[in-house]
């Protein structure tokens, strides 16, 4: 079981996801960038589009955090904390370019918080190894999705593109720590029906 200062730690950490307020180890990849100016359309879309990695983000910290609580070996524990951290910069670069581009996030934050979270702790019920092998299956299905984002967005859209991308790097990292820390893989139909869901979630926080 985590200890009561992990615990509380994991709490701070659930406050500051669904209220909004994130607080990056990193400097933004956007910092220094030229932001071009482009119409109110592309902007509106590239809020958008941002607003759903951003609303991925909430769901990742859920997910590492439900994991990071329920994990039986201490080194799979610290890896997983690590990646919730570097999680938590893209959250708070997600949200700066929201900002940047008039946007506003995800109104179903605390739910899609509690949804992955519940989530994240059934598969760190099922064990490390299946625990390991749902994340790296989700690092995996989000670096596809990033990929698609940036194949939609402007390609002047210079400072959106940086944090993607970077994020991305991250989301690779984070599945190759995975799968090296001894990650199952999954049978086809779970990857599936993962993917299911995700679409679902993205279709929805494009809008709401
Ligand atoms: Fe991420
Ligand atoms: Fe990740």
């Amino acid at each position: 079981m985590p200890h009561l200062d992990s615990l509380i730690l994991h709490f701070d950490r659930a406050l500051r996801v669904v209220s909004g307020v994130h607080r990056a180890s990193r400097p933004s990849p956007a910092e220094g960038v030229a932001d071009r100016g482009r119409d109110d359309a592309s902007r509106a879309h590239a809020a958008a589009l941002m607003r759903v990695n951003h609303a991925g983000e909430v769901c990742a910290q859920a997910l590492y955090q439900g994991q990071a609580l329920t994990a039986r070996n201490a080194r799979n524990r610290a890896s997983l904390e690590q990646a919730a951290r570097e999680e938590e910069d893209h959250l708070a670069w997600s949200a700066a370019r929201i900002r940047e581009l008039g946007g506003r996030l995800s109104l179903l934050g605390p739910a899609w918080y509690a949804g992955s979270l519940a989530i994240g702790m059934a598969a760190g019920a099922l064990g490390d190894r299946w625990s390991l092998a749902f994340l790296a299956e989700t690092e995996h299905q989000v670096e596809d999705h990033l990929t698609g984002h940036l194949a939609e967005l402007s390609p002047e859209d210079h400072r959106s593109r940086a944090v993607i991308e970077a994020m991305r790097a991250d989301e690779v990292r984070h599945r190759e720590s995975a799968v090296a820390l001894g990650a199952a893989d999954l049978p086809e139909p779970v990857k599936l029906c993962m993917r299911a869901m995700a679409k679902v979630m993205t279709t929805i926080a494009h809008r709401v």
